[in-house]
């Protein structure tokens, strides 16, 4: 599949320069709610718009038959979940969508805040009858923390919904974010017809086929007459209610994250979604400045700049082949190009980038900022990792998160302990699980937010690495990284505390607790020192 070369707007062509005009069209964003909200739906329905896949049902497909290939995934086949993160880009309206998946599941909450840090804007779908639910305000704090716009999605008005004052007043109350609603709904779950568009005053209605008809008059009146449950006077009051009431939309606002403009639709049957996709394009920002540890670099600078947040394994079972998925940040990467890993100094001969589709990956000859190439490798790169043309820098803001669970490993055959090592090293530079070694030389221990990462690593190294091992209930509950301006004093901490210190992957010390008493009371006899429960990825 191919990018088309659509026309661009008359914003994007305003343009300078030619890679100004490429990042100007590219909107990269991910979705995120609570399981069950719709957003595999939602996914399925915006590709369809983009014409990255001709029927709907195939996003679910995708995934049953990608998980019967592959063993280890055989976890998520089991659960039915979704362990994968991956990438989806299409062409709508002369402009690039980067779609950023996220896995569904809690426990692999790390991945998905990883991914969050590569994108621009976030849609949240929210189920019109359960409101905000526990996920999807955790996934929100996480944008928060990023100031990332978003766009609001209420999902299943086809159904049996909540009053829709009820729910923005709950958006407002429990995220503390402004609403302001561009579309409403007219009636809801079985009476529901379609949207009032509070912008223009049309209406949208739904077709029986899932259809996208134009915008029309509003015509209540007629609506009313072809289904009696609707009455068009009590409609029109609250049209007129919501016009006067709700807070007017603020493009500024939205785009500092303080405010998120909402729509209400149905994803399954097709409704709502083609006035999401368009404010996508017209609202949401194309790629932002991002922060790296020398200074910040403009999307629009012309040498390229990427770092990778998602390590993916075992794509195809046929090669063994690792992707590393990296977000650009500036530039134009070419195919072949040979771009500096600023972790290592070397060059790395981007030969095979690649670009994700709903249902292909093709090689990516050229890439702008905003874009997602996956790189194949062998186990050169790790998440975090920084790509440019030259320039010394790290990007800052993929975060590691201390762990919920820690375990520590246990290993079948002792002869295996060198291949143990190297394997947990892998897995931690995938972001599969965290590994803390402790400084007295006692078995490493891995630390999870959540015991499914644990079944994906017993899983992997049995079938990668022919490894059998089991985990065991170490002393310690709790890992804080520790640090202090003052090298000398963190040295004598160090020292002072040597069997409850260990070392994550880049060597940073992290001090394990045996539990919360034990965490508060050292840190009150060691002022001076931090204990982080987030470490930003150097
Ligand atoms: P998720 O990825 O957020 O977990 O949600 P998903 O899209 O899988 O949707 C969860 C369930 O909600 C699915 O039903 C789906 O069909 C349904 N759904 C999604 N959007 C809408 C909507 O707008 N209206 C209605 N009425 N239902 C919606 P399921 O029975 O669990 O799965 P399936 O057998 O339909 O795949």
């Amino acid at each position: 599949m191919r990018r088309m070369n659509k026309p661009l707007s008359a914003a994007d062509s305003a343009a300078q320069t030619p890679i100004a005009a490429e990042v100007e069209r590219r909107r990269t964003f991910a979705i995120i709610s609570h399981p069950d909200a719709g957003k595999t739906t939602l996914t399925e329905k915006l590709l369809l718009f983009g014409g990255a896949i001709n029927l709907a049902g195939q996003v679910k497909a995708k995934r049953d038959r990608r998980s019967t290939r592959s063993d280890w995934m055989a976890i998520e086949r089991e659960r039915g979940i979704s362990v994968v993160t991956s990438v989806m880009t299409f062409d709508y309206d002369g402009r690039v969508f980067n779609l950023l998946d996220t896995p569904g599941h809690e426990d692999f909450s790390e991945d998905t805040y990883r991914t969050l840090t590569a994108v621009d804007s976030a849609v949240m779908v929210i189920d019109a009858a359960k409101g905000i639910e526990a996920r999807t305000r955790k996934l929100f704090e996480v944008c928060r923390l990023r100031d990332i716009p978003i766009v609001t999605f209420i999902n299943k008005m086809d159904r049996e919904a909540r009053d829709p004052f009820d729910i923005l007043d709950e958006i407002e109350k429990t995220l503390a974010l402004d609403t302001t609603p561009m579309t409403w709904p007219i009636g809801q779950g079985r009476d529901f017809a379609g949207t009032y568009d509070i912008a223009s005053g049309e209406m949208r209605l739904l077709t029986d086929d899932g259809r996208t008809v134009d915008r029309q008059p509003l015509d209540l009146a007629s609506l009313a007459a072809k289904n009696p449950m609707l009455d068009a006077e009590a409609i029109a009051e609250e049209l007129k209610l919501v016009k006067e009431a709700c807070r007017p939309f603020d493009f500024q606002a939205f785009r500092e994250g303080h405010l998120t403009p909402v729509f209400f639709g149905s994803a399954l049957k097709n409704f709502g979604v083609k006035d999401l996709l368009d404010a996508l394009g017209k609202l949401a920002p194309p790629p932002r400045a991002q922060v790296a540890n020398t200074r910040k670099i403009d999307a629009h600078e012309n040498a390229m700049t990427a770092f990778v947040f998602k390590i993916q394994a075992n794509m195809d079972p046929n090669h063994r082949d690792r992707i590393a998925f990296a977000r650009l940040c500036s530039g134009k990467l070419r195919r072949g190009m040979k771009a500096k890993l600023t972790r290592t100094g070397k060059p790395v001969t981007l030969s095979a980038p690649q670009f994700f589709f709903a249902q292909d990956r093709s090689v990516a000859d050229e890439a702008y900022a905003g874009d997602v190439v996956g790189i194949p490798n062998h186990g050169t790169l790790r998440i975090g990792d920084t790509f440019t043309e030259g320039e010394e820098l790290a990007f800052l803001g993929v975060p590691n998160f201390a762990p919920e669970i820690l375990r520590r490993v246990k290993l079948g055959d002792p002869m295996k302990a060198k291949k143990l090592k190297e394997a947990l090293q892998q897995m931690a530079e995938e972001g599969v699980v965290q590994v803390f070694r402790p400084l007295d030389g006692a078995p490493a221990l891995v630390g999870v937010v959540g015991p499914l990462q644990l079944d994906v690593l017993k899983v992997r190294l049995a079938e990668e690495y022919g490894l059998d091992i089991g985990f065991d209930q170490p002393e310690f509950q709790l890992a804080r990284w520790i640090a202090c301006d003052d090298r000398k004093k963190l040295d004598e901490f160090v020292s002072a505390n040597y069997s409850s210190v260990a070392e994550d992957l880049d060597g940073d010390k992290v001090f394990m607790a045996r539990n919360q008493f034990i965490l508060d009371y050292t840190r009150e006899r060691a002022p001076g020192l931090v204990f982080n429960d987030i470490k930003d990825v150097k």
